[in-house]
């Protein structure tokens, strides 16, 4: 569980390297009233990232790192969330795995979305995997991170029906849908709210 201290939101950094449709629900969610979380900064690994707008349309402090030298970037990043005060992260289609050493300086502050029902289907790709082996759900994962890729203590799942006709893009629609919705409540959940 994270703690709340006093009646302050607590100032969030969100890590993207994308489209950042779960960084667009999570500013949304972040407005709301019963959010425990504000979003104050947001960390892109690739200078491309589409959700870099939403920080511009939310006035939201942004900055990218390129990941070259992981050791060096991952203590600039450290700075620069000191700087900002920032006590909890979640990462939100972030492709870069952070160090061991990075996750225990916030260690228990930092969430991840995943799209399967983990612990199945670890890592990239995950909806093909789920199409290859002709499963009847998929789904997403809201989960705390540890050194260990995607394996971390499970906050939430949502599980999504697999259609018959269903397709490596149409699923990817149908559980991003539930990804925005999951996050929130996840946030909410590990806060014991
Ligand atoms: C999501 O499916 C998330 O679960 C995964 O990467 C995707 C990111 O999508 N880790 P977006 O950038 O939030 O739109």
């Amino acid at each position: 569980m994270v703690k709340l201290t006093g009646y302050k939101k607590v100032k969030t950094a969100v890590f993207i390297s994308g489209t950042g449709s779960n960084l667009k629900s999570l500013i949304k969610f972040s407005k709301t009233r019963k959010a425990p979380i504000s979003i104050d900064l947001i960390i892109s690994s690739n200078l491309k990232a589409k959700g870099l707008k939403f920080g511009r349309i939310n006035k939201i402090k942004k900055k990218v790192f390129s990941f070259k030298e992981k050791h060096k970037i991952e203590n600039q990043i450290l700075s620069v969330l000191k700087e900002n005060g920032i006590k909890m992260i979640c990462l939100a289609g972030f492709m870069k795995i952070l160090s061991r050493n990075f996750i225990a300086k916030f260690r228990g502050k930092i969430l991840n979305i995943h799209p399967s029902l983990l612990p199945k289907y670890k890592g990239l790709n995950t909806h093909q995997r789920a199409l290859n082996n002709n499963d009847k759900y998929s789904g997403c994962t809201v989960h705390f991170v540890n050194s260990r890729l995607d394996s971390g203590k499970i906050i939430l799942q949502k599980k999504v029906k697999i259609s018959k006709n269903e397709t490596k893009d149409s699923l990817t629609k149908k559980v991003l849908v539930q990804e925005h919705k999951l996050y929130p409540k996840a946030i909410l959940k590990a806060f014991n709210l």
